[in-house]
């Protein structure tokens, strides 16, 4: 059998061999926050040691409060209450706090529209700070208007349109509590997330452009509000009301008492809405994840110590300063597009670049061009991203005028060393630092990174922790291992920006996060830390793939599968794959008298599109009469990854139930 290799971020073998390093360039190091490695650590040291004092200064000098906080921490593993009895308002302070300073005439949002099939170019749409403000104002009056109140929970499903960042600050202007659906997910996604958060509204659109293509968004959530569990109850029975935006303005149905537009609830409020009161500790947001098991989890995240979080992070680990244009491709679906699209550029007073379209429409240059086109100074994207622009060639990017970019970033899963090199040399004209971001939705922003004026690089290391965070690389029974060995990662103490808990389900944040190491939050992920103490992350070690950057739980596609009333048993694996650094094999067995075939075969994978979105919809499908268990009935799923990868089967097979299922799961990929 051939052994593949991959180039994607989980070939340790590889990353053990990485020397080279990257000073920080005199350009950073002379003009940015934290100068030197000896400033970094000095700064760190005293967050680690005395946490309350830099973060309690923090606090106060980067958030505007409405009412100053008593106490910078009160925790009781695994609660964490930051700044308590402090009150402030995020939409304040990403936009009230910008009004008559010079900032408020410069552009906070730039919005470039995906070109049209006719090749038509892009609309572009810019909002000043005071513009971004009055339009806040008007939909948080508008919200109002239907009903939303204080705490109430707003699914917002929307394309990458400006009306995104405006519904996200709207929700916090008023104390409403918003849950992102990414628009790659489906009807029954949507469905699951109302009931879960006892949502009482959404925001959706006519439908949003991909690739020339609509994504009938509105069509989705009418769908989701008809469906139905075994029981025959409705699950979205909360929602009250939808709000439509009009972008694509092709037909679409409007329920009558339950659907309006967005452009006409505008014609009834006007642009005067104070910033509510809201306590440190108030929801901020929601936003739902995959995790090892069942349905995704709502992680919660609250309103200062948030703030904090991303504020800080944005500002130091982008190093942004005042005539910046700054890029975060990611979309508003993720944390990524919360914390680096919204809160913290805005709460930074930085120009944000917002784009709707795919990277390779209607050509593989589409990005280059936005950056010529606004002078971009600063990239934030993800290594699958970048594999894609390596794969489609250089010359796209050398048509174009890249010399404004001083900045890239990358996140969202390991990148590999030759990507980096590419993303540096030829994005970065070989000038450019590179932020590898390790963080998680979980973790609210950045937990460690390098800082562009101290940290000298290592192509494929997210390097080194961000000021308060302690990580450890730890072993099963929870203790510190050797450098360079490879264990757990997990954080010893709490963050500002830490998950405060799994919406209406406290037993299972406290099992997932707080009970694998003790004392401890777990990660989820693997690592190892090199001599020079920098953090290099293998990859997922629990039941949760990373395609594409995008995070998928093999649980949620293995139920997705069985649903269909042909399949038996499913088990779902990753495979390295050299552009999505995984790909999503999954295993099946069909039901007696089930017959498989190429048409089952894609049936099978529009059925988990269907159940979950798009975004899920597995890489390859294969039959097996039947699935490698163990004696005590487990599925071996270490075994059919090294199938699913055409790697020798190697380690410990002694509690395999059946040898043959082996050969024949393996003869029939030869
Ligand atoms: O495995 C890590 C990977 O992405 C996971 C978190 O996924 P999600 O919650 O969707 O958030 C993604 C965007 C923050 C992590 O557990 N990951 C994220 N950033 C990196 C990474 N792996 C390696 N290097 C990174 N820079």
């Amino acid at each position: 059998m051939s052994k593949k290799s991959s180039s994607a971020g989980t070939n340790i073998s590889s990353l053990l061999q990485e020397k080279r390093v990257f000073k920080p360039s005199k350009e950073f190091s002379a003009a940015s926050r934290v100068p030197s490695m000896a400033a970094y650590k000095k700064l760190w040291n005293e967050s680690i040691r005395q946490p309350d004092r830099f973060w309690g200064r923090h606090a106060k000098s980067e958030l505007v409060w409405m009412k100053p906080f008593k106490k910078v921490l009160q925790w009781k593993e695994p609660v964490a209450k930051w700044f308590v009895g402090g009150q402030l308002n995020v939409s304040a302070n990403c936009l009230d706090k910008w009004l008559g300073t010079p900032l408020a005439n410069k552009a906070a949002l730039i919005w470039e529209g995906e070109p049209a099939s006719d090749g038509k170019p892009g609309e572009e749409r810019v909002f000043t700070y005071a513009q971004l403000h009055r339009e806040v104002c008007r939909f948080a009056n508008v919200l109002k208007r239907n009903g939303v109140g204080k705490g109430d929970r707003v699914i917002l499903y929307l394309p990458m349109i400006a009306e995104a960042a405006i519904a996200m600050l709207a929700c916090t202007r008023i104390g409403a509590i918003h849950s992102v659906v990414f628009g790659g997910f489906s009807a029954q996604s949507v469905a699951d997330r109302i009931q879960d958060c006892g949502a009482k509204l959404v925001v959706t659109s006519d439908g949003g452009y991909r690739r020339g293509a609509i994504v009938p968004l509105k069509k989705n959530v009418d769908d989701a509000l008809i469906l139905k569990n075994e029981a025959g109850e409705l699950l979205a029975k909360t929602i009250e009301k939808v709000i439509v935006v009009r972008r694509t303005a092709h037909e679409i149905h409007m329920a009558e008492n339950r659907d309006v537009w967005w452009h006409r609830e505008l014609e009834y409020v006007d642009a005067k809405c104070a910033p509510a009161k809201m306590d440190s500790e108030a929801p901020l947001f929601i936003l739902y994840t995959s995790g090892s098991t069942g349905k995704p989890k709502g992680i919660l995240h609250t309103t200062a110590g948030y703030l904090l979080g991303a504020k800080m992070t944005h500002q130091l680990v982008f190093d942004v300063r005042e005539d910046d244009v700054y890029w975060c491709t990611a979309d508003v679906g993720w944390v990524t597009g919360h914390s680096y699209i919204v809160y913290g550029p805005l709460a930074n007073g930085t120009t944000c670049l917002m784009y709707e379209g795919a990277p390779n429409w209607p050509e593989p240059d589409r990005f280059w061009r936005i950056i010529e086109k606004y002078r971009v100074t600063i990239l934030y994207t993800a290594p699958t991203a970048i594999r894609a622009f390596m794969k489609w060639g250089d010359e796209w990017v050398k048509k174009h005028d890249l010399s404004s970019l001083r900045l890239l970033g990358s996140v969202g899963e390991p990148i590999n060393p030759e990507a980096w090199m590419w993303y540096h040399k030829v994005v970065g004209g070989g000038r450019c630092p590179i932020v590898d971001t390790w963080w998680q939705t979980e973790t609210g922003s950045i937990l460690i990174s390098p800082l562009p004026g101290a940290t000298p690089l290592k192509p494929g290391t997210a390097t080194l922790p961000f000021f308060g965070i302690l990580p450890e690389v730890v072993d099963d029974a929870g203790k510190a291992v050797p450098k360079n060995s490879g264990g757990k990662l997990v954080i010893r103490k709490p963050w500002p920006s830490m998950l405060r808990g799994i919406w209406g389900d406290p037993k299972r944040f406290k099992e997932t996060y707080w009970s694998e190491v003790k004392g401890s939050y777990f990660t989820g992920d693997g690592c190892r830390q090199d001599e020079d103490g920098y953090f290099w992350i293998v990859g997922r070690i629990d039941d949760v793939l990373n395609v594409a950057g995008h995070r998928i739980g093999t649980a949620e596609v293995e139920s997705a599968l069985v649903s269909h009333p042909a399949v038996a048993e499913a088990a779902v694996v990753g495979r390295p794959d050299d552009m999505k650094g995984q790909a999503l094999v999954c295993f099946v067995t069909l039901k007696t008298g089930q017959q498989s075939s190429k048409e089952l075969k894609n049936e099978l994978r529009n059925h988990v599109g269907r159940e979950i979105g798009p975004v899920a919809k597995p890489d390859d499908v294969r039959f097996a009469e039947a699935l490698p268990k163990t004696r005590s009935g487990k599925i071996m799923r270490r075994l059919l990854k090294q199938i699913a990868s055409g790697v020798e089967i190697k380690g410990d097979t002694t509690t395999l139930e059946d040898f043959a299922v082996i050969a024949k799961l393996t003869a029939a990929e030869e």
